[in-house]
């Protein structure tokens, strides 16, 4: 199962935040938080435990965001690399509008930080081999750990900082992640910011961060024509259900964005959102389609194979990864489903298990996890 949105550093606040919204929560939650990361050794410790926990939540890929410091962040990459876990890492740039003590002094800084952030990043990529039972040729393609830059949101960063990303991002072909659209007070702070921007997905594009390879969380209040933008544009979006009700920010029409041709996956985003793991989302996603479809907002409620391909290949889609379905030529990214549950056998051919598991189960259910054909949580059969 693939996240397409976390945050490392917010697990310790993972479950709060319930009656705030996302200006306010930034403000009172999450920066005096992540300001913390200044101390690796903190980040090590925190680091390793998000890790382990969702790999046993079935997370075998990971898009993460770290914070602003350079050797947390690469520690973040180091921790999920010795754990076997796929993972896209992204330092934080945030050049303004942001507490005195968290923020960069302006782009110039921001820039050298993502610059040392990436000089510093290669070390993590060696191609780990593959099990002899693996590909055929024994080694990945891709990296396992990869960086991708991680403008915060628009708001956070200064239109020369967007317009270096978006620079950076094409000349080296890397992926991005943002945020985008979340909430109502957001949106119109960016109106005010960015005034000759037709609306939120057009600043962005104009900064040349709408690609194929930018995962855009969030989308709950797009408009037809950002919709329109970001799927000629062949951007991804990041569903965060339980993140948008957590945070009171509204509820994304995902069946809208399929419709349009845009590509989704499902994040976590911890700590807007509570749960860990990707399961927890994928309810999530459930229960904000119907209740679309039931208020006539949506035509239906989302199925249960596209529930699930959001969860997995449509993550893995969006996060650019070789993973997420078994058909030939991917790498094994797979879950041992063995339920532990009462009553879980009852009764259960192996699709009704299945469904049991995605609307009932949790991890004490997941007997292993492999990436890459590692187990590297639980235990194989
Ligand atoms: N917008 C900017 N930063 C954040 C964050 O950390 N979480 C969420 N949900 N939205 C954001
Ligand atoms: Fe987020």
């Amino acid at each position: 199962m693939v996240d397409t949105h976390t945050h490392a550093p917010q697990y310790p606040n993972n479950g709060l935040g319930h009656s705030l919204q996302l200006l306010e929560w930034l403000d009172e939650l999450t920066f005096p938080l992540e300001k913390q990361f200044s101390d690796d050794e903190y980040a090590r410790e925190v680091y390793g435990q998000v890790v382990r926990r969702n790999l046993a939540a079935g997370t075998t890929t990971a898009c993460y965001y770290g914070t602003l410091h350079v050797p947390a962040t690469l520690t973040l990459a180091e921790v999920a690399l010795e754990a076997g876990q796929r993972a896209l890492v992204g330092r934080c740039s945030m050049d303004r509008a942001s507490p005195p003590d968290y923020v960069e002094a302006d782009c110039a800084a921001s820039m050298a930080s993502t610059h040392e952030f990436l000089d510093l990043f290669p070390r993590f990529c060696a191609n780990t081999p593959l099990p002899l039972n693996g590909s055929s040729n024994g080694t990945s393609n891709q990296p396992l750990v990869r960086p991708i830059l991680t403008p915060r949101f628009a708001l956070s960063c200064s239109p020369p900082l967007l317009a270096a990303l978006g620079q950076l991002a094409e000349a080296k072909h890397l992926p991005i992640q943002t945020h985008i659209s979340e909430n109502g007070a957001e949106i119109a702070a960016v109106r005010k910011a960015f005034p000759a921007a037709p609306h939120y997905a057009g600043v962005y594009d104009a900064f040349g961060l709408l690609t194929p390879r930018t995962i855009l969380a969030h989308g709950v209040h797009l408009s037809p024509p950002e919709v329109a933008l970001i799927a000629r544009r062949g951007a991804g979006v990041s569903h965060c259900p339980t993140s948008n009700v957590n945070l009171n920010s509204g509820a994304a029409r995902v069946l809208a964005l399929l419709d349009a041709g845009v590509r989704v996956g499902l994040g976590s985003d911890c700590s807007g959102g509570p749960g860990t793991g990707v399961l927890p989302a994928l309810r999530g996603a459930d229960a904000m389609s119907r209740i679309l479809a039931f208020e006539g907002r949506a035509e239906r409620g989302l199925s249960i194979p596209e529930l699930f391909y959001l969860a997995t290949r449509g993550g893995a889609e969006i996060a650019g990864v070789d993973a997420g379905s078994f058909e030939p030529g991917r790498e094994f990214d797979a879950l041992w489903i063995r339920p532990r549950s009462p009553g879980f056998w009852a009764g259960g051919d192996t699709r009704a298990l299945f469904e049991k598991w995605l609307f009932a189960g949790d991890d004490r259910d997941i007997g292993a996890v492999w990436v890459r054909g590692r187990c590297v949580s639980g235990a194989p059969p």
